[in-house]
Order: C-alpha cells, then structure tokens, then sequence
C-alpha cells in the first residue's frame, strides 16, 4: 500500500463497500437527472474515492493485484448498476413530466379566424363562364371607362337618345369639346359605361365574323342605392354573329343558359320591345318555377337581332352576316334565383351575407 492512498485503498473491502453504498444511496436519493448528475460526478468522477483507488491497483504489488482488482471491479459495477437503474427512473420520470406538462387540451375553447366566403356574383360570373366556354363561345372584357361612340353611337343610339342624358350615364370629367363638331365626334366623350353592349363592337371589330362572345362585367348608372337600384352593378352581354343565325338560334341559346341557372323546368318568352342595337328586338322574360308565392313569369334582360346598323358600324355585312345578343343584370339575376329582397344586401359586403352561399360557393 502506498503512501498516497491517504484516500481509499483498493484493498480495503469494508471502505470499498461503504462507497458503493454511499453512492448506491446518493443515486437512490436524486429526484432529478441534475442531482443525478452531481452525485455521478462525486461518486464516479474522475476525483470520486473508488476512481482514485481504483487508480491505484496499478501501484500495488503483484500479487496484490488480483485482490484489488477483483474489488474494484466488483465495485465499479456496482455503483455503475445502480447509476444507470437511477437514470431510467429518472428519465421515465422526467418524459412523464414532461408529456403531463406539454400535453394539449383539445377541449380549450381557441380564437377562430373566419374563413371568409366568395361573394355569390363572383361566383355566378364563374359558373355562367363555364356555361359559355361550354358551348364553345369565348368570354370578352372591354374597358369600364368607355368612349362614347362604343357606349352609344356604334350601338345605333341617336345623339339626342334619352340614355345619353346626364341622369343615366356618368361622364368623365376631363374630355372637353374641341374642333368642329365631326372633329369632336371623332374624338368623343368618355363615359363609364352604363351596359356591357359597348363589349359587342370592340370585338366584332377586333376579330370580325363568325364571333361567339360572353362578356360579364361592371356597369355604371346615376342611379342612387336602395333596395331595388344600385349604381354600380353587372351585367352579361351574349354575341353571336355568324351566317345564318335566326331568332330560333336566340331563342334556343336563351332556354338552355335559363336552364342551367334556374334549373331544368326553367324557360324563356319573348315579348316585342325597342333597343336601338337589335332589330326586331325583344324583353325576355322567365319562367321562374321557384317563383315566391307559386311559380311565374319574372323580367330578365333584353335581346334581340343585332341591328345591321350595329353590324355595318363594326365593319361586317349584314348582307352576309346575321346575329343575336342578349343582356341581363347578375344582381337581378342572384336575386331572383335566391329571393334576395334588398339590393343592398348585394353591395356591402357583409361576409356573413356571402356566407349563406357556401365558403366556395358552387362548382367548388
Ligand atoms: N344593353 C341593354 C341594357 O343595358 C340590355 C340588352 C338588351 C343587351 C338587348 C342586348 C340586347 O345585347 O340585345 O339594358
């Protein structure tokens, strides 16, 4: 034995046996992998009294080793069965503390974020898009600041036509009378446009005949809001122009687009009315099966033969072509399908109004 061993000896067994129980004792006690951690360190560290003897079989006599080495070796495992039984018993405990405090409470009631709802026009213009590129004809846009030769005078309206008056058509400011009077016609005001007509003469000129067009948009009146008007609104524009079309081609068009908004026992009539652009032209009506108070006849748009006046303007032969065009309001036309009383329930806004059709809405 040497003389450094002033600490444990690993040949003295009663003092072997003590550490092994002092650090079986200090396992036993950690309630936490740190404690765990600080009695590992005293009594299995690098200084810890059975590391330090263990240190020292290596200055013993020979034949003491075998002795001391079957001590120490009994001891090291020892206290090396007890570190890792604390550690389990440890770490199960802590990952059950753990899964306690991190749990979630699925019941807690949380903040909701509203989803939000497509507005019914947006979603009717969708649906009645797919309606016409269903049947192979094409959707056109044209400008909602419009001239006032395509709002008016390329659709036939005479200069001193009433619609023209300030009371119905919103002029831009801006555009002021210049020249002689051919000049300025030439020129021409600028309006928002109160129909989605003008749409017919920009793409009759632009792609010419045969032409197949639907054309959804915004339309401006100086109309105030109240239940039944709104400044501001939609309408849908049909164009076809081809050779040989006849009133049975509108007529046609017209039950089958009537049919798919309003369903199958839905139809259309035609009664004779006067629009400048169509010649004979026509108010149709629609039979509307889910009519309150029993089924009817309710108002929907106008339509008719497009006057070959109309044709001449945007550069096509009425002697070799012919056409038809229809126009109605989309608010109208929600309004109708859905029994919405009030206008203004279609203009404001209100998510909980765009609601009641669905989140997505149809054909979602
Ligand atoms: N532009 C008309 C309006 O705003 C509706 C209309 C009537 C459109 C007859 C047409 C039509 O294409 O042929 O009241």
């Amino acid at each position: 034995m040497s003389e450094e061993a002033s600490g444990l000896s690993p040949l003295d067994e009663a003092g072997i046996a003590a550490a092994v129980e002092e650090a079986v004792a200090a396992f036993a006690a950690a309630t936490t992998l740190e404690e765990l951690k600080v009695a590992r360190l005293a009594h299995s560290g690098d200084n810890a009294p059975i590391t330090l003897a263990n240190a020292q079989i290596r200055t013993l006599d020979k034949s003491e080793k075998p002795t001391a080495g079957k001590l120490m070796g009994g001891a090291r495992k020892a206290i090396q069965t007890a570190l890792a039984d604390a550690t389990a018993r440890l770490e199960a405990e802590s990952e059950a503390r753990i899964l306690a405090e991190e749990s979630v409470d699925v019941t807690v009631p949380v903040r909701r974020s509203p989803q939000g709802a497509r507005h019914p026009l947006t979603v009717l213009i969708a649906d009645l898009t797919d309606f016409f590129v269903g049947m192979g004809w094409e959707i056109a846009e044209g400008p909602e600041v419009e001239h006032e030769w395509f709002n008016f005078d390329a659709l036939n309206f005479g200069p001193d036509h009433p619609a023209r008056q300030m009371q119905d058509t919103f002029y831009v400011e801006g555009v002021e009378k210049v020249g002689t009077e051919e000049q300025f016609e030439a020129v021409s005001n600028l309006v928002l446009r109160t129909h989605t007509s003008p749409v017919q003469a920009h793409e009759m000129l632009r792609r010419g005949a045969p032409i197949y067009i639907a054309c959804p948009g915004k339309v401006f009146r100086t109309d105030a809001l109240d239940t039944t008007h709104t400044p501001v609104f939609h309408q849908v524009e049909g164009l076809a122009v081809d050779k040989g079309l006849t009133m049975a081609h509108l007529k046609g068009t017209l039950d089958h687009f009537a049919k798919t908004m309003f369903g199958p026992e839905a139809k259309t009539r035609l009664r004779p009315s006067f629009f400048p652009f169509t010649e004979p032209s026509a108010e149709m009506d629609l039979w509307f099966p889910q009519k309150k108070g029993g089924p009817g006849w309710i108002e929907w748009g106008g339509c008719g033969m497009v006057n070959p006046e109309v044709l001449k303007n945007a550069g096509i032969d009425p002697d070799v072509y012919s056409g038809f065009a229809f126009g109605m309001g989309l608010e109208r036309t929600l309004m109708l399908r859905h029994g919405i009383s009030d206008m203004r329930d279609m203009v404001e806004g209100d998510v909980r109004f765009s609601l009641q059709f669905g989140t997505f809405g149809r054909g979602n």
